[in-house]
């Protein structure tokens, strides 16, 4: 518990990173198998994630993200693809929890019917489930790496078509947010510090 806190306590946006230290795909893999730890509604995981590692990939990224340096010179930097909450993808999503035991089996069709009600025909709410999907997975994501002794940064300067257009992505999915991650250097900032929680909490 006191390694968790000490983590949310630790973590920054890693701004600078060592260009010349890279990440294996084992670890590209782990990071991205603690990231889908990260809960989503009805346990939809609506979400992808591609990372950007090869030289090529990078320079394609970088010239359509505001040609934001950490791009190429972070080891590799994650596109946290968000993908449009659709219920009948749910029985699939939710078999290995029925097959564990965990889930009745009857009761999965209560669950597609319960999004069904919340997203069919809702374009915004699917969008919505699609962008907090991602956006809890990229926070996994970044603890993960702090774990793992990396550091990361989230960036939304991206042109979100051009993402789409060069990675390939379908009609049902949103670029949600890119994160770099890698070997910070010495010179990043601490985290910031945030507003006093008495603004931002209300106890009712
Ligand atoms: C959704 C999101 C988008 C961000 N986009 C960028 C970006 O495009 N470029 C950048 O340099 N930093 C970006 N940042 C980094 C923020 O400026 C940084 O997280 C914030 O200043 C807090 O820093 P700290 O967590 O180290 O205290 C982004 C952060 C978030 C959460």
């Amino acid at each position: 518990m006191a390694d968790v806190i000490a983590a949310i306590e630790e973590r920054r946006t890693t701004v600078l990173y060592d260009g010349t230290r890279d990440v294996s795909d084992e670890q590209i893999t782990e990071l991205v198998r603690l990231a889908t730890r990260a809960p989503t509604a009805f346990n939809l995981q609506n979400w992808r994630f591609i990372a950007v590692h090869s030289p090529d990939a990078k320079a394609r990224l970088r010239a359509v993200a505001w040609d934001q340096a950490k791009i190429t010179e972070a080891a590799v930097t994650f596109i946290i693809v968000g993908q449009m909450a659709d219920e009948t993808t749910l029985p699939d999503r939710l078999a290995p929890a029925v097959q564990a035991g965990l889930m009745p089996a009857a009761m999965v069709d209560g669950w597609v019917a319960g999004a069904a009600s919340l997203y069919a025909g809702q374009p915004w709410r699917q969008r919505d489930e699609a962008v907090r999907s991602a956006s809890f997975g990229a926070a996994t994501l970044f603890y993960a790496a702090h774990a793992m002794g990396l550091g990361s940064g989230p960036m939304i300067g991206f042109d979100p078509e051009g993402v789409a257009r060069e990675f390939g992505l379908g009609e049902n999915e949103v670029p949600v947010v890119l994160v770099a991650v890698g070997y910070g250097t010495p010179e990043n900032w601490p985290q910031k510090p945030r507003r006093p929680v008495q603004d931002v909490l209300s106890i009712v």
